[in-house]
């Protein structure tokens, strides 16, 4: 009875902890067979097969040891034979799914904000900030982006840039005829890699904030310099540290630029667009202040220093290795310059566009040259991708476009350069097995100005000058340029 009474004073609440006890240890038991499903693959989605490597470095070393060589790709080429064309992995301190399938790519470069975030190392993301469009979700990169794409590819903004950059390599190549004595019978050496990146530079940031040539934009030169000498470094921020410095000079650029903004804003009248800051001044949302329209006019200015030059070098150092190819490109390009000349007129940005071999040259060397090999996201929630892939919250997820743009089954010869093949295929059909400026929301808001600046730069070179290419090699980490800055002997053409 005392027991009873003792049970029944105290069995009810006894009762319900065991209830409790028993729905905690199921629902927990049921949660980790849910997790242990999805990761042994008994549920549709499921993480991919692959290693987490070493613990914190993950598989870091090894992806580095292989960026370092001249086959890059062998990390994922390795993996994919054992584990498929999607494997984990555990990569900068993070775990990853690395992906080199193209559809898969393609669905994660399709989800929006709600799944996937872009993800770039610590130092970058230090110096970008939170109001960078290349970190910025939802409906601010949304309108930045929109704003940025359309005054790209506007054809007023084309015609200024293609006469400023006409300009500035008349300019540059006029030096070099100058160096090679008055008959011109002389021989100099360039490094197309260094004559790149100022002519890009000095025309993208016309194009974006308006300066023109002098002491203000070799001290902008000078500061983006230092700049994105931190955009790879040691993330440790304190005084005397590359990271430091590298903030530092960020202020100072941006305090120009606000200067520029202060200027526009008190001389008032506006009437089109004349540079990138004048349209998202006037474009009416509160949101884009003049912090964050400074700030992104340096992240815009990223690649005009580096992919833009690159894309450039490249298309140099393969045209060198294939004569076939350079005589066909020097053809049409002299073609063109011949008919211009006899009814007197000057080039357009349409003339450039409409070198069909040129623009074969250009797309053959973003497949081969995959100047971004790849981009990062994370996931901010589990992601099922096309009901198959499980990637985790808080997982990375790696698109490795270099693989597909070398995988033998989607390009005959993957590793020949043969800008011929592109005669067959519609690019502008917008492939996911040719990813070079991404894809999805995030799409490279520069893909025609990166192809009109690559044109107009090689058609004045093969117009106005014969060379013999020195030796070079390409390396592809922390990213890719070549390791002497592509030297080449000109002679001026008569
Ligand atoms: C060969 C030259 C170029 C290559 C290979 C390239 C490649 C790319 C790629 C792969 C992305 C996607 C990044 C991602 O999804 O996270 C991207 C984004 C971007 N690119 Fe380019 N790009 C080039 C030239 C340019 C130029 C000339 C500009 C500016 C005028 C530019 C501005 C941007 C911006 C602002 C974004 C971020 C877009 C966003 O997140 O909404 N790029 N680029």
């Amino acid at each position: 009875m005392e027991v009873l009474s003792r049970g029944g004073a105290n069995s009810w609440p006894a009762s319900v902890a065991a209830a409790v006890l028993v729905a905690a240890v199921v629902s927990g038991a049921l949660r980790w067979a849910k997790k242990r499903r999805a990761a042994n693959g008994t549920t549709r989605a499921r993480l991919p097969g692959g290693s987490l490597g070493w613990p914190i470095v993950g598989e870091t070393l090894a992806f580095i040891s292989a960026a370092y060589s001249p086959r890059p790709e062998s990390f994922v080429e390795k993996r994919r034979l054992l584990y498929g064309k999607v494997f984990k992995s555990h990569l900068w301190g993070s775990p990853a799914v690395v992906s080199s399938d193209a559809e898969v790519s393609r669905a994660v470069l399709q989800a929006d904000a709600s799944s996937f975030v872009p993800w770039y190392p610590r130092s970058l993301m230090e110096l970008m900030g939170e109001s960078s469009i290349l970190v910025l979700g939802g409906g601010l990169q949304r309108r930045v982006h929109g704003l940025s794409g359309a005054f790209f590819k506007s054809p007023k903004l084309k015609a200024r840039l293609t006469a400023g950059m006409q300009r500035r390599v008349a300019e540059a190549m006029g030096g070099w005829r100058r160096r090679c004595g008055d008959d011109g019978g002389g021989a100099v050496v360039v490094r197309v890699q260094d004559e790149a990146k100022s002519i890009v530079f000095e025309t993208l940031v016309r194009a974006l904030i308006g300066l023109e040539p002098g002491q203000e934009m070799q001290f902008l030169k000078q500061q983006f310099h230092e700049f994105i000498a931190g955009l790879i470094s040691i993330p440790i921020k304190l005084p005397g540290s590359q990271l430091y410095r590298s903030i530092k000079a960020k202020k100072r650029m941006a305090k120009l630029i606000q200067k520029i903004i202060q200027e526009k804003r008190e001389n008032g009248v506006y009437e089109a667009p004349h540079d990138m800051i004048d349209v998202l001044m006037n474009n009416g949302s509160d949101q884009l202040t003049d912090e964050l329209i400074s700030d992104n006019m340096i992240d815009f200015m990223i690649p005009a220093e580096d992919s833009v030059p690159v894309l450039i070098t490249l298309a140099v150092k393969y045209l060198s290795e294939c004569p076939l190819a350079l005589e066909q490109l020097e053809e049409e390009n002299m073609e063109l310059k011949r008919r211009k000349s006899d009814v007197g007129e000057t080039l357009q940005w349409t003339d450039y566009m409409s070198l069909t071999f040129t623009q074969h040259v250009i797309t053959e060397t973003l497949r081969i040259g995959n100047i971004i090999n790849g981009i990062m996201r994370k996931a901010v929630k589990d992601v099922e991708v096309k009901g198959q892939l499980l990637i985790p919250k808080g997982w990375c997820v790696f698109l490795y476009f270099r693989s597909v743009h070398l995988d033998g089954h989607v390009y005959d010869d993957p590793y020949a350069f043969n800008p011929w093949r592109w005669k067959e295929r519609d690019i502008m059909a917008g492939s996911s097995y040719f990813t070079p400026f991404g894809g999805g929301q995030r799409l490279c808001p520069g893909v025609d100005l990166a192809r009109l600046e690559a044109s107009i730069f090689l058609h004045h070179l093969v117009t106005s000058f014969s060379w013999v290419a020195d030796e070079d090699t390409v390396v592809n980490f922390p990213t890719v340029r070549l390791k002497r800055g592509m030297p080449i002997k000109v002679t001026p053409k008569t």
